[in-house]
């Protein structure tokens, strides 16, 4: 069988600001600067369960809105400031929901021919094996998944 050769139109990265996401921004930006693709940058915020302590007072809809914005934008700059995506098309977005299932949805929804990620991210437990996002989404995303170090 001849295979049709595989040049990626849409890459989507996905960061949570960690350095492993950094890592993995500068591999999917380098990936589409070669091949002239769409670059994306995605971060994917949770609405934390019980944000405000036991006992405190819920925050208002406007103030958890804007605490997820600020957190969103903030990933995302970091994310892109130090990016050389000179002459390639770059979009950002942020998310509200589970991390795993938004990006697969995403990358299914923009097509995306390549996701890439860092083998760990911001989360606090020190661990031998791929954070529990990126294991997720190189089991069950639709697209190639490259796991960055
Ligand atoms: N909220 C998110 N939005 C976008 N990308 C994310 C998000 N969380 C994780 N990722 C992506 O997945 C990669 C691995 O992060 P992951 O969350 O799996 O590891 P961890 O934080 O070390 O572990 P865990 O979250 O399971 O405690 C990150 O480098 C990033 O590319
Ligand atoms: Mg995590």
């Amino acid at each position: 069988m001849e295979w049709p050769e595989w040049s990626p139109d849409v890459v989507v990265a996905a960061t949570d600001g960690s350095d492993g996401s950094l890592r993995a921004a500068h591999v999917a930006a380098s990936i589409a600067k070669n091949n002239n693709s769409k670059l994306i940058i995605i971060t994917v915020v949770r609405p934390p369960e019980g944000w405000w302590g036991i006992g405190g007072a819920p925050p208002t809809a406007t103030a958890l809105a804007k605490a997820l914005d600020d957190a969103q934008h903030g990933v995302l700059d970091l994310t892109v400031k130090d990016l050389d995506t000179e002459g390639i098309e770059v979009q950002t977005v942020e998310e509200l929901g589970d991390p795993a299932a938004t990006i697969i949805g995403f990358c299914s929804e923009v097509e995306a021919d390549l996701l890439v990620v860092g083998k760990r991210g911001a989360g606090l437990i020190e661990r031998f094996v791929m954070g529990s996002v990126a294991d997720r989404l190189s089991h069950y995303a639709h697209c190639p998944v490259l796991v960055v170090p």
